[in-house]
């Protein structure tokens, strides 16, 4: 399962006690499982589940594509209601129908790292051209 949010207390400073505190995800926090679902498809003879950040049907797509054989969900379903993995499997359906695909295995694994047209985008070595072509607002 890539990747367990771990329970993150806060420290309160004024009473020096630590604060039980429920932060619930975003779905920018895919990219980090995203990554390394897309690096590890097709290497590990083992099943890879999603965990973090699906909010929307979007998210469900990404980790798909990334090689996720099931894609879980918490933080969405706390906020709006277990009646909500209705709206995410509709949502995919639609998404799925607007664009052409059949079934989920064909969407499976198609933007790995072995299946996209650029695998060096997943390295590390791509941060550095990510950043020559960031343009910060701090000028
Ligand atoms: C209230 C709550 C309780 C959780 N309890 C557990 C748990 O007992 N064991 C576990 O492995 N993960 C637990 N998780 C982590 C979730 O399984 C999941 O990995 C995490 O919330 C990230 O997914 P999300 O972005 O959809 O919330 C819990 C998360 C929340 C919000």
């Amino acid at each position: 399962m890539l990747f367990n949010r771990f329970y993150q207390p806060d420290f309160n400073l004024d009473k020096l006690v630590v604060a039980p505190n429920l932060q619930l995800s975003t779905p920018d926090e895919i990219r980090l499982p995203l990554l390394w679902l897309a690096v590890l498809y097709g290497r590990l003879r083992a099943s890879l589940g999603a965990t973090r950040g699906v909010h929307t049907p979007i998210e469900v797509v990404k980790y798909l594509m990334a090689g996720a054989d099931a894609v879980m969900t918490t933080s969405a379903l706390l906020k709006n209601g277990i009646e909500y993995l209705t709206t995410l499997r509709d949502g995919l359906r639609t998404w799925m129908e607007v664009h052409g695909y059949v079934s989920v295995t064909q969407m499976k694994g198609s933007m790995s790292q072995r299946n996209v047209a650029d695998p060096t985008a997943f390295e590390r070595a791509n941060y550095i051209k990510t950043l020559e072509s960031y343009k910060g607002d701090y000028s």
